[in-house]
């Protein structure tokens, strides 16, 4: 896996050169080294040298299959480790660890600032998901995820709309909602705090629920509604128990006045309860 990347394996005009690829993927499928020469100060030489380098570590592919005139574009690795760049530049972070969770929406990564664990959740988009999501999320739910990104397919247009859907929720909603405290967003990324103790949190769905717990949980989830945002994929999946629980998860949440919204809401809450409801508690 790609994350032993730690963003300081590229240098100052490899950084600058994927930056500029990055500028220009926003209007070029394919980006022509001659778009890229006008861009950088450098001699043909050096850009040619830059480019060999970035392609033997696998940040950009070429197009072989228009040789005529040679186009690069950026790897999913190369986007990755562009983001830990900049984070590590900027300050967010010092250092990055270990992928923490990984599933099909978002691969999870352990970093670390001041000597203090953070994490960054790397947003995804496959075809296939949209499939999935297409089939577990409410219609109204999906009509407004197509509307927040726009007419765009590319997958990576559509991982940095669910970046920038939760980092917005988790900076609505903490800290007076039990969520992580976001950090920064960058691209498709986003940085925020780690819950756990060395080790992350378990899942509410691993560990044996204590009475009470469900109406702490509820009472979480509507002080989120009371501030605008409904979860909409919550489930014991979705919460880490450390001394308390932490919602986490929130790139499908939907406006709460939003047409629908009250729907998607009872669904979340009927989770919880069908969780809750096989313990008993005396
Ligand atoms: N802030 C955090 N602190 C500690 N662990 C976290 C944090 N955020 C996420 N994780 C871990 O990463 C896993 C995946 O995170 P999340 O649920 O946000 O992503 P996802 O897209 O739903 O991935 P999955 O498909 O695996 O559920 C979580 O189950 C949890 O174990
Ligand atoms: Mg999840």
């Amino acid at each position: 896996m790609h994350y032993c990347l730690y963003g300081d394996e590229l240098d100052k005009k490899q950084a600058a050169m994927l930056r500029v690829i990055d500028g220009l993927w926003e209007t070029h499928e394919w980006v022509p080294i001659s778009k890229i020469e006008t861009r950088l100060p450098w001699n043909r030489l050096v850009i040619k040298n830059r480019i060999r380098d970035l392609e033997k570590t696998g940040m950009i592919s070429w197009n072989l299959s228009k040789m005529n005139e040679p186009a690069v574009r950026m790897t999913e690795t190369g986007r990755d480790t562009l983001v830990v760049w900049e984070l590590r530049n900027k300050g967010i972070i010092d250092d990055i660890g270990h992928v923490i969770g990984e599933g099909k929406e978002a691969v999870v990564v352990l970093a670390l600032k001041d000597e203090q664990e953070r994490v960054i959740k790397f947003h995804r988009y496959y075809s296939a998901e949209f499939q999935r999501i297409s089939r577990s999320m409410a219609f109204t739910a999906l009509r407004l995820f197509r509307k927040r990104i726009g007419k765009t397919s590319r997958p990576i247009d559509i991982a940095k709309a669910k970046a920038r859907i939760e980092f917005n929720a988790l900076k609505t909603l903490w800290p007076k909602v039990n969520v992580p405290e976001p950090f920064a967003i960058n691209r498709h990324a986003i940085v925020m705090e780690f819950i756990g103790d060395k080790t992350a949190a378990p899942l509410l769905s691993d560990t044996k629920p204590e009475k009470g717990l469900e109406d702490e949980i509820l009472t979480q989830y509507e002080r989120a509604v009371s501030l605008g945002i409904v979860h909409g994929e919550l489930s014991q999946y979705n919460i880490l128990m450390q001394d308390r629980p932490v919602i986490i998860d929130w790139p499908q949440s939907v406006p709460a006045d939003y047409q629908g919204a009250d729907s998607i809401k009872q669904a979340d809450i009927a989770r919880i309860e069908s969780f809750f409801s096989s313990f008993s508690f005396s």
